[in-house]
């Protein structure tokens, strides 16, 4: 038999998404339609400046031209570790302005402050923490647009935020479907100017989230379908997207596979490589999606070493990772194995063509950084989704093999 059937349907599991997408070459031109359904036509857009200097706020507000919908103001200055202190100040720019709905344009860095003011604002208060944790929100949202202008974290289409809190000096984690954004637009003219190396790591993060959500405790059948189908297309266009940024269809591609993974493990959420990732970015701020590039590997051939069960999860990997000519000639017992070196050696071909770092020396950690950074993975929620148990020693040899 050369392609193994390793479809298990679990006893019971959930799949859930209510965000409508709307993707193509001239997507972001049914906002305006889309909006007057919602009863909104002013909009406060949340974007970075990055994004906005790039001139992507340009092309969305002129895309409204000759429609009702009027930008009732426009916030670009969204930091990289975004605050509930820059929440309270979006919102109270929201208020002043009379807005009636969001549109996040950005990274998962103005995502995750838009949601979080969708909280503030809903919810009219200014005290975030108190709806930090899952399904602590009861009423419905303000209208809530996402236009991704990266391809990789799919919070455009999932139900949930990460945002600090400098006071207590703790990332506070949200979860609710209310969250969800109403539509989400996927349009290459969004992304096209993204830079060599944030495409790369953007995008290693996208195949981090469809490679845990196929591994992971609650993988099933729905979440497996859009995982796969995300890794085939990293698989065939992320070398194109870092080394001809300005190829529409590729961008496309791409901006499809971030959101097919986000639908992936948005259900059946990430393990050990996301909670290493998060600790790392915690104690030495290296960005998500770099970090997640560097331990994808390494958490691999921690879960190879002990489940049998994971490692033929792993086995399977290699068939959308690497393509069915690939699987067809490698022997049965090599599939994991060969599953990791796929990966290895596109992030060694990323680093070559945009300086993504492979190891976390390259990456600004020093070796003292190291327990610290197991200790953190042991704290983060992600670590309660490996499919298997994993001890502090654990934890530090992942961190060291990938240092
Ligand atoms: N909520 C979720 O489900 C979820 C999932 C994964 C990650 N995240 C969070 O997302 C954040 C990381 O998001 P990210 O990796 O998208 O990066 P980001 O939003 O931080 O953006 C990185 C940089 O790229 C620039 N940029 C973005 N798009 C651009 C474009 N088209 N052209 C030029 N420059 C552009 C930005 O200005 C910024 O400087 C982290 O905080 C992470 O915790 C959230
Ligand atoms: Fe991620």
């Amino acid at each position: 038999m050369l392609f193994k059937k390793n479809v298990v349907i679990p006893e019971y599991y959930e799949f859930f998404n209510s965000v409508k997408i709307i993707s193509g070459y001239k997507a972001l031109e049914a906002i305006p339609f889309e909006l007057g359904r919602l009863g909104a036509k002013r909009p406060i857009i949340i974007t970075d400046k990055g994004v906005s200097q790039a001139g992507l706020v340009k092309i969305v507000v002129d895309s409204f031209g000759g429609t009702d919908v009027v930008i009732g103001a426009v916030f670009d200055e969204t930091p990289q570790d975004s605050s509930n202190v820059v929440v309270n100040q979006i919102a109270a720019i929201y208020r002043a302005n009379q807005c009636d709905s969001i549109i996040a344009v950005g990274g998962g860095s103005p995502i995750d402050t838009a949601k979080g003011v969708n909280i503030v604002i809903t919810e009219d208060t200014d005290d975030l923490l108190k709806f930090m944790g899952n399904y602590r929100l009861n009423k419905p949202m303000k209208p809530f647009v996402v236009i991704p202008t990266t391809a990789g974290t799919g919070s455009e289409v999932t139900m949930a935020a990460v945002i600090a809190n400098p006071e207590k000096n703790i990332k506070m984690q949200f979860t609710s479907d209310l969250m969800l954004p109403k539509f989400t637009v996927l349009d290459p003219r969004m992304t096209v100017s993204m830079p060599p190396k944030i495409t790369a790591y953007t995008a290693m993060d996208a195949l981090t989230h469809s490679v845990e959500a196929y591994i992971g405790t609650q993988k099933n059948p729905v979440s497996d379908a859009f995982a796969t189908a995300s890794m085939e297309l990293i698989r065939n266009n992320v070398v194109t997207a870092v080394t001809d940024g300005s190829n529409k269809d590729v961008r496309l591609a791409m901006a499809n596979a971030a959101l097919l993974a986000g639908l992936a493990f948005s259900n059946s959420m990430v393990g050990i490589v996301h909670a290493t990732a998060h600790a790392t970015g915690g104690v030495c701020q290296v960005p998500h999606g770099i970090a997640n590039s560097i331990l994808l590997p390494y958490g691999l051939e921690f879960y190879m070493g002990k489940s049998p069960k994971v490692k033929e999860n792993i086995d399977s990997l290699l068939l959308p990772l690497a393509g069915p000519e690939v699987y067809v000639q490698t022997p049965p017992a090599e599939r994991a194995a060969k599953s990791v070196s796929t990966i290895k050696n596109m992030t060694s071909e990323l680093k070559k063509l945009s300086g993504l770092p492979v190891r976390l020396s390259e990456a600004g950690v020093t070796e003292d950084k190291l327990e610290s950074i197991a200790q953190a993975t042991l704290n983060d929620g992600a670590i309660a989704f490996s499919p298997v148990e994993v001890s502090f020693e654990e934890a530090l040899s992942i961190i060291k093999a990938a240092y």
